[in-house]
C-alpha cells in the first residue's frame, strides 16, 4: 500500500483534512472530515466500552491476577501549574532543537547523524581547489549511508561515478556527539554550504497560555500534553465518592497538546491530538502481574480490532530507555507504511510506574537516586516543587494495610490508532462489477465492522417500481439504531465500489424479489458473497455481524 493512496482517499472520501486548509493549513493540525469523525468516534467507542463501561468486575479476566474495577473521569484540559512540576514535565518534557541559517529548517538535535569526509572541493568563482574536511550530515532513517553519500557528492560537485575519490571516516555519529560543540565545519542536513547550524536549543514540548484576563506571565499554565495527570490528582476524590476498591482501574479519552518540533507523518505525529488512557492502581506486591496482564491485554485488543499480528509488535524498552518515573515499559507497536522497511511506530506505551505519580503530587517532584525515588532538590537543599501535601495513601480493610498504590499505565494514542486500522484496512483487490460481472480494480477498506464509519448502505436496484418506497422505509428503521446510507443514484455496481471504498461492511438492495416475498440482498463487502434475508430481521442480523 502506497501512503500517498490513502491520503488522497482519506481527502476524498471525508476523513481527514488539513486544518485551515483554506488558509495553506496548519502544521501538526488536523480535521476529521463527517467520515472521519464516525470513524474515530468509534475507535474511541470500541476503547471505552471495551476496557470501562463494558468492564464486568464480577469475572476474572483470562491471564488477570484477579478481579478488578474500571470506572472513568472526563478531566479540565488546562490545570493548576503545579501538576506539570511535580509530575516532571515542567522541568523534563523538552526536546533540543537546532535550526539551520541557510534552510530556514528546524532540526530534533538527537535526529541528525553524519560523518566526516575528504574530498576537494571547487573554490568559487574559478579559485582553485583545495581539499576539505566535512561533516556531512542527515536525518537518520535506514538509508543514512546512501543520503549521506548523495549529500557529499552534491557538495563537491562529483557524480556518482566519481564518489571512490572522497575518502570517510568509517562511523556514523549523531551531531549531540560534538563534545564541544563546534558546528563551523558541518553541512546541515539540507545546506549547501557549511556552518550554517545554530547552537541547539532547549524546546520545551507544553503549549503555555496564560489563564485570566489580567494574567501575567507569572500566571502562565499549559495544555495538557497527557491526560494522565487528570486521573492521578482525583485519585482521592475517586474512591471517596465511589465504591471502587483497589485493584481499579480509570479510564479518560481527551485532548493533549504537544508543541512537536517536526510533526510529520500525516496525523501520527500531531500538535494536538487525543489519547485514550488507562491508570491502574494496584498493590505494589501485585504491580508485576498487572503489568503483564495489561500489555498483552492491549496488545490482543488491536489484534481482535483488525491489525495483522506480522505487522504488530510489542517491544519492551531497555533499563537505559525507560521514563524516570518507570520500572517498566512496553511499546505496541505498528509497521506504519511511511516508515522504512523494518521501522516500527509507537501505537500505545504500557508502563509500569510503580508509585511515582501519587507520591510526586503528595511530596514534590520525585527524583530516582539508584533504586530509590527521592524529592528532588535545589542547590540549597530544599524541595524543588513542593507537592500538594496531600495524603495519597489507600487503606484496604480486607488486607488491613495502609499503601501508596502503584500503577500501570496503559496510553495510547486515539489518532495513531485510527491511523493504524486505515492504512491495515487499505486493499485493492480485482472483483467483478455487480450488474456486468467484468472483473476491474477494487479499492476497499477492510475495516472492522465495529470501527466502520457506516455499517449499512440500502439501496433500490432501480428507481422504479415501489422500490425506492421500501428501501427508503427500511433506511428509516436501520437509522434509528445505526449510521447507514441510502443511495440511489447510478448502475449498482458503482454504488457498491461506493461504499466498498468508505469501509461499509453491508449493503442491502431492494430488487424485485423483495415487492414478491419481502426479502432483500445482503452483500459482504469482503467476500462479496450475497444472501436474502427478510427485511424484518434486517437489524437483527446485522446487530449479530457488527457485534457489540
Ligand atoms: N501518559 C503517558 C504518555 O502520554 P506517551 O508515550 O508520550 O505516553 C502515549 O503517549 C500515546 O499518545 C502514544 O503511544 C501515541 O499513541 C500518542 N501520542 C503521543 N504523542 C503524540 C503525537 N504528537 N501525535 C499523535 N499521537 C501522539
Amino acid at each position: 500500500m502506497r501512503m500517498e493512496d490513502l491520503v488522497a482517499l482519506c481527502k476524498r472520501r471525508g476523513f481527514l483534512f488539513q486544518s485551515s486548509e483554506i488558509y495553506g493549513g496548519l502544521n501538526g493540525f488536523w480535521d476529521y472530515g463527517p467520515l472521519g469523525v464516525l470513524l474515530k468516534r468509534n475507535v474511541k467507542d470500541a476503547w471505552w466500552n471495551d476496557m470501562v463501561v463494558g468492564h464486568n468486575e464480577m469475572t476474572v479476566l483470562p491471564g488477570a491476577p484477579g478481579k478488578f474495577e474500571m470506572t472513568g473521569l472526563d478531566c479540565s484540559i488546562i490545570m493548576h501549574p503545579q501538576v506539570w512540576k511535580c509530575s516532571g514535565h515542567y522541568d523534563l518534557f523538552h526536546d533540543f532543537m537546532i535550526d539551520c541559517r541557510e534552510t530556514k529548517k528546524r532540526y530534533r538535535f538527537d535526529h541528525i547523524k553524519g560523518s566526516w569526509v575528504k574530498g576537494l572541493k571547487h573554490g568559487e568563482n574559478g579559485a582553485p581547489a583545495s581539499e576539505v574536511r566535512v561533516f556531512v550530515t542527515t536525518i537518520e532513517t535506514e538509508q543514512t549511508r546512501e543520503a549521506l553519500e548523495q549529500a557529499a557528492l552534491k557538495y563537491f560537485g562529483l557524480r556518482k561515478k566519481d564518489a571512490a575519490s572522497l575518502v570517510w571516516d568509517e562511523d556514523v555519529v549523531g551531531i549531540d556527539s560534538f563534545p564541544d560543540g563546534d558546528f563551523s565545519n558541518v553541512l546541515g542536513p539540507d545546506a549547501k554550504h557549511v556552518g550554517t547550524l545554530t547552537e541547539p536549543r532547549e524546546f520545551n514540548l507544553m503549549f503555555k497560555t496564560i489563564v485570566g484576563a489580567l494574567g501575567s506571565d507569572d500566571d502562565a499554565s499549559f495544555l495538557r500534553p497527557e491526560t494522565a495527570q487528570g486521573i492521578f490528582v482525583n485519585f482521592k476524590n475517586v474512591v471517596d465518592s465511589t465504591r471502587v476498591r483497589v485493584p481499579f482501574g480509570v479510564g479518560q479519552i481527551g485532548k493533549s497538546f504537544r508543541n512537536e518540533i517536526t510533526p510529520r507523518n500525516f496525523t501520527f505525529r500531531s500538535r494536538e491530538f487525543e489519547q485514550m488512557e488507562i491508570e491502574f492502581f494496584c498493590h505494589p506486591s501485585e504491580s508485576e502481574a498487572w503489568y503483564k496482564f495489561w500489555r498483552d491485554r492491549r496488545f490482543q485488543w488491536y489484534v481482535d480490532m483488525g491489525l495483522a499480528s506480522e505487522r504488530l509488535r510489542m517491544r519492551e524498552h531497555d533499563k537505559a530507555e525507560l521514563a524516570h518515573y518507570s520500572v517498566g515499559t512496553a511499546d505496541i507497536e505498528y509497521a506504519f507504511p511511511f516508515l522504512s522497511e523494518g521501522e516500527f511506530g509507537e501505537l500505545e506505551g504500557v508502563a509500569h510506574r510503580g508509585n511515582f505519580d501519587l507520591r510526586s503530587h503528595s511530596e514534590g517532584k520525585l527524583t530516582r537516586e539508584g533504586d530509590e525515588l527521592v524529592l528532588e532538590k535545589d542547590a540549597n537543599g530544599v524541595p524543588k516543587w513542593r507537592g500538594s501535601g496531600k495524603d495519597m495513601s489507600y487503606f484496604d480493610d480486607l488486607r488491613k494495610e495502609r499503601f501508596i498504590p502503584h500503577v500501570i499505565e496503559p496510553s495510547s494514542g486515539a489518532d495513531r490508532a485510527t491511523l493504524a486500522f486505515l492504512c491495515e484496512a487499505y486493499k485493492v483487490d480485482s472483483a467483478p462489477t455487480a450488474d456486468g460481472g467484468k472483473e476491474e480494480e477494487r479499492v476497499y477498506l477492510k475495516l472492522h465492522p465495529r470501527l466502520a464509519p457506516v455499517k449499512a448502505a440500502i439501496f433500490p436496484l432501480v428507481k422504479k417500481d415501489g422500490m425506492p418506497e421500501v428501501a427508503s422505509e427500511i433506511y428509516g428503521e436501520l437509522k434509528k439504531r445505526m449510521s447507514v446510507q441510502y443511495d440511489e443514484k447510478g448502475a449498482v455496481g458503482r454504488r457498491y465500489r461506493r461504499q466498498d471504498e468508505i469501509g461499509t461492511p453491508y449493503c442491502i438492495t431492494v430488487d424485485g424479489q423483495t415487492l414478491k416475498d419481502g426479502t432483500v440482498t445482503l452483500r459482504d463487502r469482503d467476500t462479496l458473497e450475497q444472501i436474502r434475508v427478510k427485511k424484518d430481521d434486517l437489524l437483527a442480523e446485522l446487530q449479530g455481524r457488527i457485534g457489540r
